[in-house]
């Protein structure tokens, strides 16, 4: 069965330079190349998921501008349903200044149209959350929308995953009303003081994720893979996560799913290009059975 998949989040515009070296204070260093790139934590697991087969829709903003046209544009290419994205007028849209090198990634974004993903658009947007098999809710939307949306799922009982990312306190007893929570590592010392708690599962990079099953840690091994950008490898995360989750999976079979299909999406440069397809997944899995 086709999972339906909700992501309320952002959506950006990455403005990626690539350098050798990163500036200290003051000074200017050349780079080596510059590109814009769809992105926005919100935009890039709806299109992880939609990639993975999930009928995905998705609940955010974009501005009047260019960018506002392409972002959107680039999400209908990806068959997600944008019906319900707005544009709105006088704004800009959300935008990811990433400074990459091969050894750091560094990244400034700038709210924008991302700001006005509302209660009151979410109230409006209801329906569609509210019928979904999983909802997927990460940190570059106002906080009192993130709150509203985790009750929302809470009182119709609708699965959430929440990606805490960048990292941001609620109160304790919100992240017990969610389904699962994603955050990395550093966002897991920031927010849980590395404590676990039932419904976490904490993304290591290299070093794979850790979740509890029946009360007992457990660790999922990443894919070991020729790194080449890992933006966004989080968020491809949680978007098969999601996916598979919704198909009636189990968690560990999840997990190791969302592995691969993260793992297969840092081989390419920018957030949604290494974004895998399940085949591309499966292959994967079965290569390194053997
Ligand atoms: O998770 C990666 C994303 O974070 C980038 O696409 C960028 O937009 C930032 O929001
Ligand atoms: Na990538």
């Amino acid at each position: 069965k086709r999972p339906k998949i909700t992501v309320v989040g952002s959506i950006n515009m990455d403005l990626v330079t690539m350098t050798d070296q990163f500036p200290v204070q003051g000074e200017t260093v050349r780079g080596s190349e510059f590109q814009t790139i769809p992105g926005g934590k919100g935009a890039n697991q709806a299109v992880a998921a939609a990639r993975l087969g999930a009928d995905v829709t998705m609940i955010g903003c974009v501005g009047d501008d260019e960018f506002g046209e392409q972002l959107l544009s680039n999400l209908k290419r990806e068959g997600i349903n944008s019906g319900n994205v707005r544009r709105i007028q006088n704004t800009s849209s959300g935008l990811a200044n990433i400074i990459l090198s091969e050894q750091d990634n560094r990244i400034i974004i700038i709210g924008g149209a991302n700001e006005h993903v509302s209660t009151d658009y979410l109230d409006q947007t209801k329906e569609a959350i509210i019928n979904s098999d999983y909802v997927l809710l990460q940190f570059e939307i106002p906080k009192d929308t993130i709150m509203y949306c985790i009750e929302l799922c809470h009182q119709y009982d609708i699965p959430l995953i929440v990606n805490p990312a960048p990292a941001m306190e609620l109160p304790s007893e919100w992240w017990k009303k969610v389904t699962y929570v994603t955050p990395n590592e550093t966002e897991h010392a920031q927010l849980f003081n590395g404590e676990q708690i039932e419904s976490l599962i904490v993304t290591k990079g290299k070093g794979g994720a850790e979740f509890i099953l029946d009360g007992k840690k457990q660790l999922m091994p990443a894919y070991n893979v020729k790194v080449v950008d890992t933006t966004g490898a989080g968020d491809t995360f949680n978007g098969a996560l999601a996916v598979r989750l919704g198909e009636g999976n189990s968690l560990p079979e999840a997990v190791q799913f969302a592995n691969a299909a993260a793992a297969l999406s840092v081989q390419k440069m920018g957030a949604q290009a290494g974004m895998p397809t399940k085949e591309e997944v499966n292959r994967l899995i079965e290569q390194k059975l053997q």
